[in-house]
């Protein structure tokens, strides 16, 4: 594991957007694993940036999200497909046609999970998966629990993230109680795992997750101590409380 601590939110994100564009330039099609939530709105900003002065480019790349809300369609303002439109896609020069997000709205959401998991294994793999962390110290959806879920797969959001993710929602009943997440399976496979914590509401969790070598289901983010190409990447805020500094 890498552990980068950054002076600033800026820094970190610069920092992570320069690994993926790293990734862009090095492969014919490479496959990007994106998140979603505040954490990663930087490296968006960066990746914008870096686009318009003619820095990098989407056109080759293919992506799969973590995550999405059972039931909110593809126009839904507080869904995950919005976001992506908003935060980086409508911006840069992706092809629509290899944008993956799970089907929050699918008919069917079991074999959505299936029909998501196949095409990730069908496209060998995420060359690059980008990750935020939750206050519980999720991954994803990969809620704690008694066990990992290594596949793509339906989860129950845990009240802590219904409660953090209210601030998208009127009200925390309108956050929905389910979701379809990536597991840690397919997080795992990816080659390269880069995760972003940002801010002083991240402090216990970094702390938590640095200082125990420990893989636990109850911390899903454990899970990463045995990935072989991790970077966790910090801002000086989320890093307070984690003893050793590394800087970049
Ligand atoms: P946040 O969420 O970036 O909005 O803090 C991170 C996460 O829940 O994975």
């Amino acid at each position: 594991m890498k552990i980068v601590i950054t002076k600033s939110k800026q820094e970190a994100s610069l920092y992570v957007a320069e690994k993926l564009m790293n990734v862009l330039a090095s492969k014919e099609h490479p496959t990007l694993g994106l998140a979603t939530g505040g954490t990663p709105k930087g490296v968006y900003a960066e990746l914008i940036n870096a686009y318009t002065k003619n820095e990098t480019s989407f056109h080759h790349a293919v992506t799969f999200n973590l995550d999405e809300y059972l039931g909110l369609d593809l126009n839904n303002k507080q869904g995950y497909a919005y976001y992506m439109q908003e935060n980086l896609f409508k911006y840069v020069n992706f092809n629509p046609d290899n944008i993956h997000i799970p089907n929050g709205k699918a008919s069917n959401p079991e074999k959505e999970c299936q029909r998501y998991h196949e095409l990730i294994k069908a496209h060998n793999d995420i060359d690059i998966q980008l990750l935020g962390i939750g206050t519980n110290g999720h991954i994803g959806f990969n809620e704690p629990s008694d066990q990992f879920y290594l596949a793509t797969h339906i989860t129950t959001l845990d009240e802590q993230t219904r409660k953090s993710n209210a601030r998208y929602f009127d009200s925390l009943e309108a956050v929905p109680k389910r979701a379809i997440t990536m597991g840690v399976g397919e997080i795992m496979d990816s080659r390269e795992v880069v995760l972003l914590a940002l801010g002083e509401a991240k402090q216990d969790i970094m702390e938590k997750l640095l200082n125990s070598k420990t893989v636990d289901p109850k911390l899903p983010a454990s899970v990463l101590h045995l990935h072989r190409n991790l970077t966790v990447v910090m801002d000086e805020a989320a890093a307070k409380k984690y003893n050793k500094k590394v800087r970049t």
